[in-house]
């Protein structure tokens, strides 16, 4: 066990945008092992949030620390194997490959990426592949897309794409998976598959996840607990219960778009 209980902590994070702060003195803790919501209407910062966390993004304050290390400066690549990763807002497939070719895609590093392993040592590059290719079944099986196996990417529906995205990050040893409206634009059958295979990969696997979600109902049955996010920053922590109920979230959601919690 990890001495320190969260695997995450954000600092006064900020990050502009010409004159505006998309991400605003933002403070957070992720604890290890949860599987943490992140809420907060259009344009709270949350996706922003998750590109300074990745890498993807440099923020102009604060910090980002990761298992006790600073990581703010690191760049997304090297936090990828150091097992932080994430998915998009929108699925970003290759079309032209297969399920599998997508998933074999992932990882680095193999040593066929070298010339002179290339030429000198074919029969551990084939290894290599047919362990890839294995693990690539696994993954399609584990997330019920094994009879998709050989499917271009590109044919694949909306909520399909999104769990070849969960499918990327099991790939690799993830630690800390960030998925940004993973459920969005999913059809109910398929959310449900998407849920489970989230929840298995915590409970089996130990990932920790944050998930941005407007799917109030996903979030209840996922998250635990709820992060509200307004204005770049934190508004409100809590259980999703306690979020639904308290004043000043509802208030925020209002005030940005007249909406209900969660649409
Ligand atoms: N690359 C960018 N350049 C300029 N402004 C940006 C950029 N990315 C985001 N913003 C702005 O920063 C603010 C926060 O955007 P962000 O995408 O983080 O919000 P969000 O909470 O993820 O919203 P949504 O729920 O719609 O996905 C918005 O006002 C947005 O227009
Ligand atoms: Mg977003």
């Amino acid at each position: 066990m990890h001495p320190d209980s969260n695997i995450l902590k954000i600092d006064n994070l900020s990050k502009f945008f010409g004159g505006l702060a998309a991400v605003d003195s933002c403070s957070l803790k992720i604890k290890r092992g949860s599987i943490t919501g992140i809420i907060g209407p259009n344009g709270s910062g949350k996706t922003t949030l998750f590109n300074l966390i990745a890498g993807n993004l440099k923020p102009n304050d604060g910090k980002v620390i990761f298992n006790d290390e600073d990581i703010t400066h690191v760049p997304s690549y090297e936090l990828f194997s150091k097992g932080i990763l994430r998915t998009f807002q929108i699925a970003h497939e290759f079309s032209n490959l297969t399920v599998l070719e997508n998933l074999m895609m992932v990882p680095g590093n193999q040593s066929g990426e070298n010339l002179i392993n290339a030429l000198l040592k074919p029969s551990i590059i084939k290894k290599e592949e047919d362990e890839l290719r294995k693990k690539a079944y696994e993954v399609a099986d584990f997330l019920n897309l094994k009879y998709l196996a050989n499917e271009l990417a590109g044919n694949l529906s909306g909520g399909q794409k999104k769990l070849l995205e969960l499918g990327r990050t099991m790939m690799v040893d993830a630690k800390l998976v960030l998925l940004d409206e993973v459920g969005a634009g999913v059809n109910r059958t398929l959310l449900k598959d998407l849920g489970t295979a989230i929840l298995r990969l915590n409970k089996e696997k130990g990932y920790t996840f944050c998930m941005i979600e407007h799917d109030m109902d996903f979030i209840s049955r996922m998250c635990d607990p709820v992060i509200v996010m307004a204005d770049g920053s934190v508004l409100f922590e809590g259980t999703s219960d306690e979020v639904k109920t308290n004043e000043k979230v509802i208030e925020s959601y209002l005030g940005k778009a007249n909406k209900n919690v969660g649409d």
